[in-house]
């Protein structure tokens, strides 16, 4: 097991009696000037954005509304604008996870006098580790990113066709996860959801040390749980044991828990984040295209067969000797699972039609993912570019 350090401070209040009564003071605790930041339409078809007027209607607040699906820099930009202009001391987000990335990088750009492009990509000397951060409180309706309870956020510049992640200083300082505000989320959304969910949990599986046994238990439960409960709530939008078990699974498969000790992982997302920054597609959607064509590819190299075998046995129950079958069986399940949620499953069907920016696509997930160096199999451009040719 490698070295670690595990630090992770935020106040989860989970379940569907916290807000009514803890909202107020979970937010006024740091002050009267808030943020309040949102995306499109959902919370206000819901009820969720008159309740929480409602509940703060003594506090100074001010609006950030639109921040869509793969957060773009202008979000940020305007965020940063409104908190220096408004002397911001909290930020109260209430959405999924690009209201609450957002709002994480908003924190710190108060508090920076340059683009807040500069805080994502570490240019011109800016480094939110070492900035102030207004601190976050949210309010999570979708279950997927695990940006509720860890230190990450994933920005878009589509002028430059950029999506990369920054790590802030802080994560949310309090997370409301109330089961019940996913229940509308819509039966694609919840598939996406919970194939990133799955895709947070191959990623640290799948990584270099091959003795770290309580990650790997540990994910192995989480990945159950995902399996089973996703296609029920996507059956049963309303079922609430389905919705609370993959808010919690999402919530522990990324709040760097099960990571901790791990050597290397992480191949797929930096694959996907060129498909989001091209093609401005749902995240969930390009990892369940990509993630069984990766697994594929990873298995030509033998020396991985015996973890695919163990994912075979622990995870999808399957059982016999030969564990070369067994792993080509598990990926094969994987595949199916992921059809079985209604997910597309092909580049075309989500709109990438032909190999025109695969060749850039692949070089800088290479070089920023660091895939050679980090990536459970090393993967160069070329290997890179073929797992999106399998994948058209
Ligand atoms: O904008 P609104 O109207 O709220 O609609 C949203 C949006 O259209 C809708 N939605 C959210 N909650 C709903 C709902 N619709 C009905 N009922 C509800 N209760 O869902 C759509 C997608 O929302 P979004 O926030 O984009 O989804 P998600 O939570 O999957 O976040 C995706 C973003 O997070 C990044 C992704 O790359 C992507 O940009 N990630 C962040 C990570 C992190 N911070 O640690 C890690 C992840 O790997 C991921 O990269
Ligand atoms: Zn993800």
């Amino acid at each position: 097991m490698q070295d670690f350090k595990f630090h992770n401070p935020t106040d989860i209040r989970f379940g569907r009696n916290h807000i009514d009564a803890e909202l107020h003071d979970a937010v006024a605790q740091f002050g009267n000037n808030v943020l309040f930041v949102y995306g499109g339409q959902s919370i206000k078809k819901s009820g969720l954005y008159d309740r929480v007027k409602g509940l703060l209607a003594d506090l100074n607040i001010v609006e950030l509304g639109g921040v869509e699906p793969n957060p773009k820099l202008a979000s940020v930009q305007e965020g940063q604008r409104l908190a220096k202009e408004h002397d911001i001391d909290v930020i109260l987000a209430v959405g999924g996870g690009s209201v609450v990335d957002a709002s994480k990088v908003i924190g710190s750009a108060k508090f920076y006098e340059g683009d807040p492009w500069d805080l994502v990509i570490k240019a011109n000397g800016a480094d939110r580790n070492v900035l102030p951060q207004v601190p976050i409180v949210d309010i999570l309706t979708l279950s997927a990113t695990g940006t509720e309870m860890n230190f990450g956020s994933v920005i878009t510049n589509p002028e430059t066709h950029e999506k990369y992640g920054t790590q802030g200083p802080n994560s949310p300082a309090v997370s409301f996860l109330d089961p019940e505000l996913t229940e509308t989320v819509p039966a694609r959304q919840t598939a996406a959801g919970s194939i990133d969910i799955f895709s947070h949990l191959t990623e640290q599986y799948f990584d270099r040390d091959d003795a770290n046994d309580a990650s790997k238990g540990m994910i192995e439960g989480l990945m159950r749980a995902v399996i089973k409960w996703a296609p029920v709530a996507i059956a049963d939008p309303t079922n609430y044991d389905a919705r609370a078990n993959l808010m919690w699974t999402a919530t522990m498969a990324l709040n760097g828990l099960v990571g901790a000790a791990n050597e290397g992982g992480w191949t797929v997302h930096a694959l996907e984040h060129e498909l989001s920054a091209y093609y401005d597609i749902t995240h969930g959607i390009g990892l369940g295209i990509l993630t069984p064509r990766w697994m594929d590819w990873v298995l030509e190299d033998k020396s991985t067969v015996a973890l695919f075998a163990r994912f075979a046995r622990n995870v999808w129950a399957l059982s016999g000797d030969d564990d070369a079958q067994l792993a080509r069986d598990a990926v094969q399940k994987t595949y199916d699972w992921i059809a079985s949620l209604g997910a597309e499953m092909t580049l075309p069907e989500v709109g990438i039609k032909d190999d025109t920016y695969f060749e850039a696509m692949a070089a800088n997930a290479v070089d920023h993912g660091k895939l050679i160096k980090r990536g459970y199999v090393p993967v160069t451009p070329a290997d890179a570019q073929r797992i999106y040719r399998d994948s058209l």
